[in-house]
């Protein structure tokens, strides 16, 4: 009789363990999948990138999208870039902002006698910030990088993600960085 009321008890608590597990899974995994962190690698939005220091600016256009892109590293990324440190050390955060490029008609306006047809292009939304932070023991398996891609401030999904290491593997004599640090003008 102890025995069988042992059993069910067993039974009951083992119920329960299921039951808080299956509790936590919908509380901690929603949140989760909503947050802030990049899947796969856990990268965050570093504070104040926006007021970091310029690497390079390029233009990417393709049939899809035409962008104007500026690379930002936090200091240790910077002091890297203009000693040629590689590979870039522990800590090194590189930022990629992208946004839509388009004709400013303004700009045009003014420049159109001393530069008859010049064609001056601006900024205009923002489309996403990529980030790349080195930790190459959290992240050896991708080269010592961890990759973030946001939107909104939302991360891209997994399948995204999936994609950055691979296409930057051609850029691994320097590190996998395609970014070389901008001549001062
Ligand atoms: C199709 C290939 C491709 C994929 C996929 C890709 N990248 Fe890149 N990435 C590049 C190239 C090429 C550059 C340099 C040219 C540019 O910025 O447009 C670059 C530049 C960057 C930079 C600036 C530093 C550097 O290497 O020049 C960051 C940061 C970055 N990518 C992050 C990411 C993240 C995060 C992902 C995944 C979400 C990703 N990339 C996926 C090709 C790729």
């Amino acid at each position: 009789m102890l025995h069988a009321s042992t059993s069910v008890l067993k039974y009951y608590l083992a119920l329960g363990g299921c039951a808080v597990v299956a509790l936590s899974t919908l509380y901690v995994t929603r949140p989760t999948a909503q947050s802030n962190v990049s899947p796969i690698y856990g990268v965050t939005i570093p504070a104040g990138y926006r007021e970091w220091k310029l690497i390079a600016v390029n233009q990417l256009k393709t049939d899809k999208v035409d962008q104007l892109r500026v690379q930002l590293g936090n200091e240790i990324a910077i002091k890297a870039f203009k000693e040629g440190t590689i590979p870039f050390p522990d800590g090194t955060i590189i930022a990629a902002l992208h946004w839509n490029r388009v004709p400013s008609a303004d700009n045009n306006k003014v420049l159109a006698d001393a530069f008859p047809g010049a064609q001056s292009f601006v900024v205009q939304s923002a489309v996403n910030v990529q980030f790349m932070v080195k930790d190459s023991k959290k992240y050896a398996a991708t080269g010592g990088w961890g990759f973030g891609d946001f939107k909104d401030g939302k991360p891209g999904d997994e399948a995204l993600h999936k994609t950055c290491f691979g296409c930057h593997e051609p850029a691994k004599a320097h590190d996998f960085v395609f970014a070389h640090y901008a001549s001062q003008p």
